[in-house]
């Protein structure tokens, strides 16, 4: 790897690792930040309003940028639309909120989370008495366009996606005045999904990994990628730890990669990935794990099959 980023199609440097936010608890994720940016040398945090702990980060990014340790600009900061809020004349309110929440100026990076909307008065996830979603009439288009003015007013410098599907994009990029830079998606050795991240790399519409190490603890009971012994093997041979092999391979793809940690030690361990460099016999080795299996399938809440 000559770079430790990717540039985006605003010509913005989005650096190829981030810290990941979702699930951390309020009463870590502040220090979690700091450590990450005043010790461990990362320059991206991976935020969303729906996580419940952006006021937490902000009074980290408060903390950090006053002493003057790390500058803002020096930062890469995004955050995420959630679906309560997509009608157009709430988008603007939303992602104020967020920035007050989060103590910036502007955002480097604003994401609609999820190509649903949802009413905005039935709390953030709301199903029928048969658990399906309950769908608010506002299309994807008109939440992209007042996306879009958020670039114009400069609050954001940077749109994009979450949780979008290859046929998504397509419409979306049919009538983008600003073409999305980034569709962040659910990519871990056993959920690869080779052909949307070409699709969007043919665009030039960058990718983001998240649950990039499969998310172990959220899923005690299962087994877990980590214990794969390819990776075992890999980080033997490479004095790294199996995490350190599944997020080197992510990066490998050209893809971002935002390893959510609370723990000092791991947030470490996540970053110390730019000393090695695993083979083309390796990463193939590791792209036949693929399971096309989701840790995070929203079927199972929304009752809806939004990926198939
Ligand atoms: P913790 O926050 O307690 O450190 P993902 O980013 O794929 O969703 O994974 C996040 C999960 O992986 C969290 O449960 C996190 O726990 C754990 N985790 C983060 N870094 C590592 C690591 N280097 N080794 C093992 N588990 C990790």
């Amino acid at each position: 790897m000559s770079t430790n980023y990717i540039q985006l199609n605003t010509g913005a440097h989005m650096p190829l690792i981030g810290l990941g936010t979702w699930k951390s608890r309020r009463d870590s994720v502040g220090l979690a930040v700091e450590y990450s940016l005043t010790e461990a040398g990362y320059r991206h945090i991976d935020c969303a309003a729906i996580y419940g702990n952006e006021k937490e980060i902000g009074e980290a990014f408060n903390n950090v940028f006053k002493n003057g340790k790390v500058g803002r600009e020096d930062v890469f900061i995004t955050s995420k639309l959630w679906n309560t809020q997509h009608e157009p004349n709430r988008v603007l309110s939303a992602c104020k909120q967020t920035l007050s929440d989060l103590q910036l100026d502007y955002l480097d990076l604003y994401l609609m989370h999820w190509g649903v909307a949802v009413p905005h008065n039935l709390g953030s996830e709301p199903v029928d008495d048969n658990g399906l979603i309950i769908s608010a009439p506002v299309s994807i288009q008109q939440t992209w366009q007042a996306m879009e003015e958020l670039v114009g007013e400069g609050l954001v410098r940077a749109i994009g996606v979450a949780n979008f599907t290859t046929m998504m994009l397509y419409d979306l990029l049919s009538y983008a005045r600003i073409k999305p830079a980034v569709n962040q998606i659910e990519l871990h050795p056993y959920n690869q999904q080779k052909g949307l991240i070409s699709f969007c790399q043919s665009k030039n519409v960058a990718v983001t990994a998240y649950s990039p190490l499969g998310s172990p603890g959220n899923h005690p009971n299962e087994k877990h990628l980590l214990d794969d012994i390819v990776f075992q093997e890999f980080a033997q041979k490479y004095h790294k730890t199996p995490a350190q092999i599944a997020l080197r391979w992510g990066m490998q793809r050209n893809t971002i990669i935002i390893p959510k940690s609370t723990h000092p030690e791991r947030i470490k361990e996540n970053i110390s990935v730019f000393d090695f460099e695993l083979s083309s016999q390796e990463i193939e080795t590791i792209s036949k794990l693929d399971k096309r299996h989701r840790y995070v399938d929203p079927s199972e809440w929304w009752g809806i099959p939004y990926f198939e």
